[in-house]
Parts: structure tokens; sequence; C-alpha cells
């Protein structure tokens, strides 16, 4: 099963763009996974192959038109999940990512403008996905992103070397430092134990570090952690497996 994209946009020079580009590019290029991006405008219907509207209410802006974001979906909707990004959706989380990258793809609609229709979005049952608390002028970025931290989970992607288990996120922990040569820098020393060849030890120094970065760093993580920590154990006392 090849991973497909399908992106909707008012903008599809946009696309590959970065995603043509290293890991995902030669991806792209080697058939890993397959990209798509159509114009929504194709699917306008009127003279002016208009896509938005004023909204009605009155206030700000323009509101992209529910029938013909409604005809783009139908002329690409499969067994894929259909996500609309938008600020107000669930957050991207890298297990929404390890989720989406476990399927047959995704099919993307980027907003512009003040956003889409609430009647597409309801008739269309769209997952709606934010890429973080602030606001973009269009979905186009957010699309590239949640596609890129998709693509390099695909298998066969990212070779062995640069394993995806130890990254911030996969034990709910950010990740640890990292150092690499000169051992001596401006004065700044690796940490010793890096440098002892001891494995435990290192694997013991960068768990340490994994959590008080997270600690430090994300409180909300850190917790959620320490929740997980204990229902293993209380699930562990009990016998539930
Ligand atoms: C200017 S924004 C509209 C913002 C909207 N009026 C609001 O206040 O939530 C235009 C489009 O950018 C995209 N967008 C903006 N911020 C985003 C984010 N944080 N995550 C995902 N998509 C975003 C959405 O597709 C949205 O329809």
């Amino acid at each position: 099963m090849i991973f497909r994209a399908t992106v909707l946009t008012l903008f599809p020079d946009m696309f590959p763009g970065p995603l043509g580009h290293s890991l995902a590019g030669r991806a792209l290029e080697s058939g890993l996974w397959r990209l798509d991006a159509r114009d929504i405008r194709e699917s306008a219907t009127d003279r002016h192959r208009s896509v938005d509207d004023t909204p009605f209410g009155g206030g700000a802006g323009m509101v992209m038109r529910p029938d013909v974001l409604d005809a783009a979906l139908a002329a690409v909707a499969d067994d894929r999940p259909l996500l609309y990004l938008t600020p107000r959706g669930a957050p991207l989380t890298q297990a929404v990512v390890r989720g989406l990258a476990a399927g047959p793809g995704v099919v993307l609609l980027c907003g512009r403008y003040e956003g889409i229709d609430e009647r597409v979005i309801e008739a269309r049952a769209l997952q709606e996905i934010s890429v973080g608390d602030y606001v973009l002028s269009g979905g186009e970025p957010a699309a590239l992103v949640l596609l890129d931290a998709c693509v390099r989970l695909l298998p066969g992607v990212m070779g062995a070397a640069d394993s995806a288990d130890e990254e911030s996120f996969s034990s709910g922990l950010l990740e640890y430092p990292h150092y690499t040569r000169p051992a001596d820098w401006r004065g700044r020393r690796v940490p010793d134990v890096l440098l002892s060849g001891h494995h435990a030890e290192v694997a013991a120094w960068r768990r340490r570090e994994a959590e008080r970065i997270t600690r430090e760093r994300r409180p909300d993580l850190w917790a959620a952690h320490l929740a997980g920590l204990r229902a293993g154990a209380v699930a562990t006392a009990s016998g539930t497996p």
C-alpha cells in the first residue's frame, strides 16, 4: 500500500515545495509515496470561477463556499481520511502523525481567507487538525508540515541510522542533547559519559536528560508521562496486561 496524499488548495504550485527535497523528495521520486495537489478553483462553476463569498451575518473577510469545496472533495474522496487544516482543530501530535502514516494516505483541505463554510465540515465529516496555536494565512504550510511528519515515518523512507524510535515524543519525552566532534569546542566539552563507551551509562544519562528537559520545558508532557508511568505500575500490580 502506497501512502497517497491529495492536497486541495488554491495554490497548487506551492507543492511539493519543500517536500520535493531531501528525505521526502527522494521518497517521492522513488515512489514510496504519492502527491497530487489540486486546484480548488477547478471545481467552481460560475463564470468568474469564484470560490468564496461574503459571510452571512456580516464581518470582515471572505468565506470559502461549501458547494465548490464539496465538489472538490467529491472528486477525490475514497477510503482516506478527509482533513481540514484549521487553527481550531485537534493538535497535530506525533501520535496523530503515526496513525495517519499507518493508513492509506490523506486528503488535505487547505483553507484561505476567513476559512470555510461550516456546512461542508459537517456534510463531509472533515477531521479538523491544527499545527499550532497561531494563525497562518492559509492551510498550505500546515499541509506541508503534516505531510513531512507523516512521510518520514513511511517504511523505507528513513534509513536504519535515522530511526524514529528515540526521537522526541516517541516515548512521551523530549529528546536528550546530541554532541559530535570535536570533543572540545571553544572550551565546551562533551559530557564525559558519552566518551566512556559504557552503553548502559550512556543510556541512563540520556534518559535522565530527556526527563530533565521535558520537566523543565513541557510540564504538560511531563505530567502525562508521569500519569502513564503510574497507570503502568497499577496495571502491573493488578496483573492487567
Ligand atoms: C487566516 S486563516 C483563518 C483563520 C480563522 N478565521 C480563525 O480565526 O480560526 C486561513 C486558513 O489558514 C489555515 N490555518 C491557519 N492557521 C492554521 C493552523 N494553526 N493550523 C492549521 N491550519 C491553519 C486554515 O486552513 C484557515 O482556513
